[in-house]
């Protein structure tokens, strides 16, 4: 498993920038040949959605042309092939998260719907008034609404754990958050606005030392670090397949069979039942038992070919080129007078907020698309990490498997032309 996440800049790491043959697998992915503005694409947004290469594709293509029906319903052919691939994917992401059986696999819509997911059936059920939970400062709207939902419903109490100004988690301050009442931490394993890799494994033992559970959002973690659910005991673990080089519409909750196994359904419906009278119905084990309607089939079916695709480059090779290329565009951004980058923490992967003193990051986001160039501005769904750092908003670069050092050279072009813009 992929532990290849920075851990300092060093001026040797920018030679992984392109250590690999970036332009083999550029020719993989349409879009990268795409022109936008009248100028060759520059995609620096994958931490907001990842790109696809043609393999999944071609893949999601051939299954709604040839392979295409509903799962576990039909008594026919072409149904039972679909159902084989549904479930395979299954196995595929299973094995992807080293998690014991595709048991413990639930298909959901993406990284939110597992979270609420989460919540909604094992927070209804087992946290009550005055249990607590731990997030940190720099979570995703996603692992805090639900929560806050659950807080107004049953009166349990959210604990926040600190970050220092680089970014980095205080796990002094985190562990000293733990009372007899904890019951739940819920926590990013990789920042989407500070790039910040988050000590899972330290935070599992802890919050299992304490009697918690744990519940990782690895939307972005799975993708710059990888995940064997097993080596850190992760009691759950959601992700979702967009920003992995999949399709949108499927995310994944991991969940350990036992608690699985215990918690009450999450929504009503087909495939999801054992027996239903008009008095009652009785609930199918897990995954079914939280797979209502018909699934994601055919995304699920890209999701595992998107999987095999990073399988076959090598999460290692993935994380230390995008490493070589954040040491790069850290050393490059310094050079742009005004700019602040925020989040320096000892670990992080390939995510690069910043601002430039005069120039709203919406500003910088237009300016320098119309240069062909994409990244994102804004909150980034982190309303509270930007209260952290008291600020509203930071223009975001993120990498992708595809991305070179060329893009982080047109990055800074672009961007030396918005600040004169605003001079
Ligand atoms: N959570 C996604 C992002 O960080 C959408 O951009």
């Amino acid at each position: 498993m992929t532990t290849a996440i920075k851990e300092n800049i060093a001026a040797d790491d920018m030679d992984r920038a392109n250590f690999y043959d970036v332009d083999a697998i550029r020719d993989d992915f349409p879009s990268m040949s795409l022109e936008v503005n009248g100028h060759p694409l520059v995609f620096l947004d994958s931490g907001a959605s990842a790109q696809k290469p043609v393999q999944v594709l071609q893949r999601m293509d051939r299954a709604y042309r040839e392979e295409y029906a509903n799962v576990h319903r039909g008594a026919y052919k072409l149904s039972e092939l679909a159902t084989e691939n549904y479930e395979n994917a299954r196995a595929t992401v299973a094995q992807f998260m080293n998690a014991g059986s595709p048991d413990e696999i639930v298909f959901t819509r993406n990284a939110t719907a597992a979270i609420n997911l989460v919540a909604a059936t094992y927070g209804r059920e087992f946290l009550g008034e005055g249990d607590e939970i731990i997030l940190s400062q720099m979570e995703h709207h996603a692992n805090i609404v639900p929560w806050q939902m659950l807080r107004d419903e049953k009166g349990i109490v959210i604990k926040v754990a600190p970050i220092d100004d680089d970014g980095n988690l205080l796990i002094d301050a985190f562990a000293e958050l733990f009372g007899p009442k904890t019951k739940l931490v819920a926590i990013t394993h990789t920042s989407n606005v500070l790039g910040t890799v988050t000590p899972i494994k330290e935070i599992a033992a802890l919050a299992h030392a304490n009697g918690a559970l744990v519940l990782f959002d690895g939307a972005q973690g799975i993708v710059h670090a990888g995940i064997d659910v097993q080596d850190v005991d992760a009691d759950f673990y959601v992700f979702t397949g967009h920003k992995l080089y999949g399709p949108t519409g499927i995310g994944v909750l991991y969940g350990k069979q036992e608690l699985l196994k215990k918690m009450p359904p999450y929504q009503g419906g087909g495939d999801m039942i054992e027996l239903v009278t008009i008095e009652k119905t009785t609930y199918r084990e897990p995954p079914a038992r939280f797979e209502a309607g018909t699934p994601p089939i055919i995304e699920a079916v890209g999701l595992a070919a998107a999987i095999d695709y990073v399988t076959a480059i090598g999460q290692d090779a993935i994380a230390a080129h995008e490493g070589g290329l954040l040491a790069y565009a850290t050393q490059r951004l310094s050079e742009i007078d005004g700019l602040t980058v925020f989040g320096r923490a000892r670990q992080k992967c390939g995510i690069v907020s910043f601002t430039i003193d005069g120039v709203h990051p919406h500003d910088i986001g237009t300016i320098i698309d119309s240069r062909g160039v994409a990244i994102r501005a804004g909150h980034h769904c982190a309303q509270p990490l930007m209260e952290r750092f008291g600020i509203a908003a930071t223009a975001r670069a993120s990498f992708g498997m595809y991305n070179k050092k060329e893009d982080v050279d047109k990055l800074v072009d672009s961007l030396l032309y918005a600040k004169e813009i605003f001079s």
